[in-house]
């Protein structure tokens, strides 16, 4: 497996497996690598001939106090456990390499970055659909991989894809959970023992949500009630949103028809943590 730092040298291999006609799946993470990204990793491995993993650790998508500096970074783990899972190339570029002095150019996507975690995250999404379209136009891959864990930011990239006529596949794959139901992140390194175990109550009120919705309930206000409950109930955190939303336009809804997701972010003291599942009635 290669490590490849430079734009210039990334350019190179790129463009020469292009001219033999490999196809490329992609993989972008900000590292720290676990098995939801290592998932990708595989499914990437499986479709196509040739698999980049970046690892970037994109400072304009991190806002003003929040964990730019604190994220965890691991670059010789990363590359393990990368080359493991069956990465052909990994991309780790240096901050001024990806931006620098003077850049000026950036991707929004509007509309779907109104809701959820745009609207407690401004400028979140902006850095994200930048980095990522600079990645893509740098990688050029034929397929691309994103988890369903960040439902947002694959729908919102996604819509950049079919906006922009960027010329690849786009593939949505499911949440890798810990064996307690909470979603893998790199972030949940920050919760302490007692966090740990509380946070397994965010998935237990996405369940119940399900299930009452599979009883049944059409009101999206009662079912999000019920949510709110059982994480204040049994947890000290401290809810950002709970919402239902309809899985096209992310708008809040009121009866709950069709396909809806079912999201939230929560913070345990400074770690804030998401996830969500899709239902359908
Ligand atoms: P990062 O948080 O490192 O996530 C990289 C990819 O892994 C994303 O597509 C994310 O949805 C997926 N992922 C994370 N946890 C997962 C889990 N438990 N199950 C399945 N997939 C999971 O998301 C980012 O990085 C950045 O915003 C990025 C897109 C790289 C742009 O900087």
């Amino acid at each position: 497996m290669q490590v490849v730092e430079k734009i210039q040298d990334l350019k190179h291999i790129i463009n020469q497996l292009r001219q033999e006609g490999q196809s490329i799946g992609f993989v972008p993470t900000m590292g720290f690598l676990h098995e939801g990204h290592l998932s990708l990793v595989r499914a990437a491995r499986r479709e196509n001939d040739f698999v980049v993993v970046s690892i970037f650790v994109n400072p304009i998508q991190f806002g003003a106090g929040e964990d730019y500096e604190d994220y965890p970074r691991d670059l010789e783990r990363d590359q393990h456990l990368a080359s493991q899972a069956g990465c052909d190339l990994i991309f780790s570029p240096t901050v001024t390499e990806m931006y620098p002095a003077g850049y000026a150019t950036y991707v929004e996507v509007e509309q779907l970055t109104d809701t959820l975690c745009g609207s407690h995250r401004p400028g979140h999404f902006r850095g994200v659909t930048t980095v990522v379209a600079k990645l893509f136009n740098l990688v050029m891959p034929h397929r691309v991989y994103f988890g369903q864990k960040d439902a947002q930011q694959a729908l919102v990239l996604n819509k950049m894809v079919l906006d922009l006529n960027m010329d690849l596949q786009f593939q949505i794959q499911p949440t890798v959970r810990e064996e307690d139901g909470l979603a893998m992140s790199s972030r949940n390194k920050y919760l302490d023992p007692k966090q740990r175990r509380e946070a397994a109550v965010l998935f237990k009120s996405l369940q119940e949500a399900e299930k009452m919705i599979q009883s049944g309930e059409i009101k999206a206000g009662s079912v999000k009630h019920a949510m709110d409950e059982l994480i204040r109930g049994g947890s000290d955190s401290e809810i950002e949103y709970v919402e239902i939303v309809d899985i096209q336009s992310l708008r809040p809804v009121e009866t709950i028809q069709g396909q809806c997701l079912v999201a939230l972010a929560v913070r345990f003291g400074k770690t804030r943590l998401i996830d969500n599942i899709i239902v359908e009635v």
